[in-house]
């Protein structure tokens, strides 16, 4: 029953001892491989403990006992099971896209919890990112900047949506501003913009059906009453071939699909199958 790493070639697997005796050793990864390990195979370096921090899992993976990389990937694997897809490295947060909607992740009592509490006090999450950034702004009389990277499909996009709801309730909710309706539209034109530009940057590949074709640094610009009052977003890098050319399987940009779903028969002027986004392709390009 003990938990081991077992080396396999370069990778360490996490394992459990499923039997032993004084000749061999019988492993079970947790990938489902049953292992035979003879007397004379076994060395420590082959097959070592799992040390209590990896076998229970931690939040901030700067704690875990064990830093190699087998270690920080079954510390991710064993959150996202359990649809923790958030996880801290000391002061940067490592998002697993989960492919599903996670019941209350997002919703107005998170947004709520977090704004309320600092970094740190509650589980990991993009929300507790933003919360400290839309704090600092005061505690450090800075601006403040927020990195997102990843491979293409791994939900920066999205993450950056998650990013400025929370900003922009925060902005709503700000003391001593006026809820005046000028105020209001700021936030609402900044995110109701993703869909725009995603109608024009954003194309299906083949690793994400709502891939952004372009990169964007978005600026937003805060009273000092904590309102957002302004902001812009610079786009740089659109693959531009893509609008004569793709990829088998893949698509050109949402929006000539948009406007062919929303042509009239009569003045579509060829008989091109015109494929429907759906709002899997892309949240609200076809609006
Ligand atoms: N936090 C999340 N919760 C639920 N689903 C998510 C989340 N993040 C991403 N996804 C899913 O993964 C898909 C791809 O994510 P996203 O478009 O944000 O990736 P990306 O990193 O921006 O990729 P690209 O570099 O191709 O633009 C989304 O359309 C959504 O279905
Ligand atoms: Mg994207």
């Amino acid at each position: 029953g003990a938990r081991v790493w077992l080396r396999d070639k370069e990778l360490l697997l996490p394992a459990t001892v499923s039997s032993r005796s004084h000749d061999d050793l019988v492993l079970t990864t947790d990938y489902g491989e049953v292992m035979y390990l003879q007397q004379g195979e076994l060395s420590r370096d082959q097959v070592f403990p799992m040390h209590l921090t990896s076998i229970n899992g931690v939040e901030d993976m700067s704690s875990l006992a064990e830093l190699h990389e087998a270690a920080i990937m079954y510390n991710l694997y064993l959150r996202y099971q359990k649809d923790c897809i958030y996880t801290n490295i000391g002061s940067i947060l490592a998002a697993v896209n989960p492919y599903k909607q996670i019941s209350g992740l997002y919703d107005p009592a998170a947004v709520d919890l977090y704004s309320r509490h600092h970094l740190g006090e509650l589980p990991p999450h993009i929300f507790a990112v933003a919360n400290e950034c839309y704090r600092c702004l005061w505690k450090r009389h800075d601006s403040q900047c927020v990195l997102i990277s990843v491979e293409s499909g791994a939900g920066k996009t999205e993450s950056t949506k998650l990013l400025l709801q929370f900003l922009s309730v925060m902005s709503q909710n700000s003391a001593g501003t006026p809820q005046s309706e000028r105020s209001i539209r700021v936030e609402q034109a900044i995110i109701q913009s993703s869909p725009i530009m995603e109608a024009f940057g954003n194309a299906k590949t083949v690793y994400n059906n709502n891939s952004s074709r372009f990169g964007k640094f978005i600026q937003l610009h805060f009273s000092q009453s904590g309102n957002i009052h302004g902001g812009c977003i610079i786009d740089y890098l659109l693959e531009k071939n893509r609008v004569v050319r793709q990829n088998p399987g893949e698509r050109n940009y949402h929006i000539f699909y948009a406007l062919l779903a929303g042509a009239d028969k009569n003045h579509r002027g060829c008989n091109l199958p015109v494929e429907t986004p759906t709002l899997e392709d892309s949240d609200n390009t076809a609006s």
